[in-house]
C-alpha cells in the first residue's frame, strides 16, 4: 500500500524525481499532517504540500545531523510551507518595511526629552549578567498570531503588557485583535492588518484611544472593522523610546523593561531549540517583530516570538548575541 502511493507520488512529480522518498518519510508525513489537521483543497496539493514536507524534512535532518550546529530544528506547524510561502504568509513584507522605516525614524522618539528615566538607566545602572522578565511574573503566556502577518501587534500588546506589569503590578493580557482592526490608514497610521504594520504606531494609538483586554477583543487572526469608541479603552502608554543600536544599549533597557524588536525571520521557520545563529548576515531585512525578554550571562538574547508554544523554546528563542537578525537595528520601549 504505502509502495503504490510511493509510485504514484513519482510518478505524478516528474520535477522532484530526484528526492528519495523513503517509507519513512512518508510515515512521518502522516504523522505530522493528522497532528496539525491538515485538509487540502485537492490531491494536487496534497500532493505538492508532500513533496514541500519532505523536502523541509531533508533539510532538518542534515541540520541535526551536523554536531557544529549550535542549534536545533523540528517540524512544526510550517512544515508543509515553501521559503516563499512563509515570507508571504507570516512575516511582514521586507520592502514594506524598508519603505516605512525612513518615515517611522521621526515619530520614533516620543516626548522622550519629557522623560530621562532610561537615559539615566543606561548612564548609571550596573548592567546585570544576565536577565530574564519571564523569572519576575512581566510577562504574559505566549500567543499565536495564525496565517496573519500581525506580528507587529503582539510585538506592541506584549511591550505594553510587561509596561503595565512593571508600573501597575498587574499581568493582563491586551488585544493585539483591536491593534489590527484600528491601528489603519483611516486612523491616520501605516499599518496594514495582516500585511504588516509598526509597533509604535500601536504605541501611539494606545496613548490616545487605550488598549483594551484581550478577553473583551479577542483575536480571530483576520482584520475586521475596528470596534472600539471613545478615548477611554484601557491602558495608556504615556511615552516610549527607541533603543540605540548597540549591544549594551539593548541591554541597558532590558535592565528597566523588555524591548519590542524588529528582527529578520527568513530563516526562522523551523527552529526548535539552542543558540540561534542562522541569519544571513550580510543581507538582513526586517520582516518580523517580536518582544525581547532579556539576555543570559553568554549575551543571548531571550525572545519571546506569537507562533505559539509549539515552536522554539516553548514559543521562546534564545539568539546569538550582537546584531544577530538584526535584532538591534530598530527597538522600542515604553517608558512612562
Ligand atoms: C565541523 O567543524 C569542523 C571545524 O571547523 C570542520 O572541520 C567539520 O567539517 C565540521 N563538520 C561538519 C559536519 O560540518
Ligand atoms: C508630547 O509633546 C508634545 C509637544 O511637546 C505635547 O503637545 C504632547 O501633549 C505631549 N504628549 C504627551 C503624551 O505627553
Ligand atoms: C531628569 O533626571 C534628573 C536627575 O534625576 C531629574 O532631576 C530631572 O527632574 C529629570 N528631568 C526630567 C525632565 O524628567
Ligand atoms: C463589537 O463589540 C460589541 C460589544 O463589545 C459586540 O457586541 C459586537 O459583536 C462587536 N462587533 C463586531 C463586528 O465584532
Ligand atoms: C546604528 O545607528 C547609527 C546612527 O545612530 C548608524 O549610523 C549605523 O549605521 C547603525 N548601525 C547599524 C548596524 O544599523
Ligand atoms: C559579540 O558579543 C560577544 C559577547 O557579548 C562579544 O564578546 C563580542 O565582542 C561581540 N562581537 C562583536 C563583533 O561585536
Amino acid at each position: 500500500m504505502n509502495k503504490l502511493i510511493l509510485l504514484s507520488i513519482i510518478m505524478l512529480m516528474p520535477l522532484c524525481l530526484a528526492q528519495d522518498i523513503s517509507v519513512e518519510k512518508l510515515l512521518a508525513y502522516n504523522k505530522w499532517s493528522s497532528q496539525h489537521q491538515r485538509v487540502y483543497l485537492n490531491e494536487h496539493e496534497k500532493l505538492f504540500r508532500q513533496m514541500v514536507f519532505f523536502e523541509n524534512l531533508q533539510k532538518i535532518q542534515e541540520h541535526n545531523n551536523n554536531p557544529n550546529n549550535t542549534y536545533s530544528v523540528h517540524l512544526n506547524q510550517f512544515s508543509d510551507m515553501t521559503k516563499e510561502e512563509f515570507a508571504e504568509k507570516i512575516l511582514m513584507k521586507s520592502d514594506f518595511v524598508d519603505h516605512l522605516m525612513k518615515g517611522i525614524s521621526q515619530e520614533a522618539t516620543h516626548n522622550d526629552t519629557n522623560n530621562n528615566e532610561t537615559q539615566l538607566s543606561s548612564n548609571s545602572l550596573t548592567l546585570a549578567d544576565s536577565i530574564d522578565w519571564r523569572t519576575k511574573g512581566a510577562v504574559t503566556s505566549v500567543k499565536n498570531q495564525g496565517g496573519c502577518g500581525s506580528c507587529w501587534s503582539f510585538s506592541a500588546a506584549a511591550v505594553m503588557e510587561s509596561f503595565n506589569f512593571i508600573q501597575n503590578k498587574a499581568l493582563v493580557d491586551f488585544s493585539e485583535q483591536q491593534l489590527v482592526d484600528c491601528v489603519i490608514p483611516a486612523n491616520g497610521y501605516n499599518s496594514y492588518g495582516c500585511n504588516g504594520g509598526w509597533p509604535v504606531q500601536c504605541l501611539d494609538y494606545a496613548s490616545k484611544v487605550g488598549i483594551t483586554t484581550l478577553d473583551k477583543y479577542p483575536y480571530v487572526a483576520v482584520q475586521n472593522n475596528c470596534n472600539v469608541t471613545g478615548t477611554n479603552n484601557g491602558f495608556k502608554p504615556k511615552s516610549w523610546i527607541q533603543i540605540p543600536n548597540t549591544s549594551n544599549d539593548l541591554k541597558s533597557a532590558l535592565n528597566f523593561s523588555p524591548v519590542s524588536v524588529l528582527v529578520d525571520a527568513s530563516t526562522w521557520g523551523n527552529y526548535y531549540s539552542g543558540i540561534y545563529n542562522g541569519c544571513d548576515q550580510l543581507h538582513i531585512s526586517l520582516n518580523h517583530a517580536v518582544l525581547a525578554v532579556g539576555y543570559d550571562q553568554q549575551g543571548n538574547w531571550i525572545i519571546k516570538n506569537s507562533w505559539s508554544t509549539y515552536w522554539g523554546e516553548n514559543g521562546y528563542m534564545r539568539l546569538a548575541p550582537n546584531n544577530t537578525c538584526g535584532i538591534l537595528s530598530y527597538n522600542l520601549q515604553v517608558t512612562a
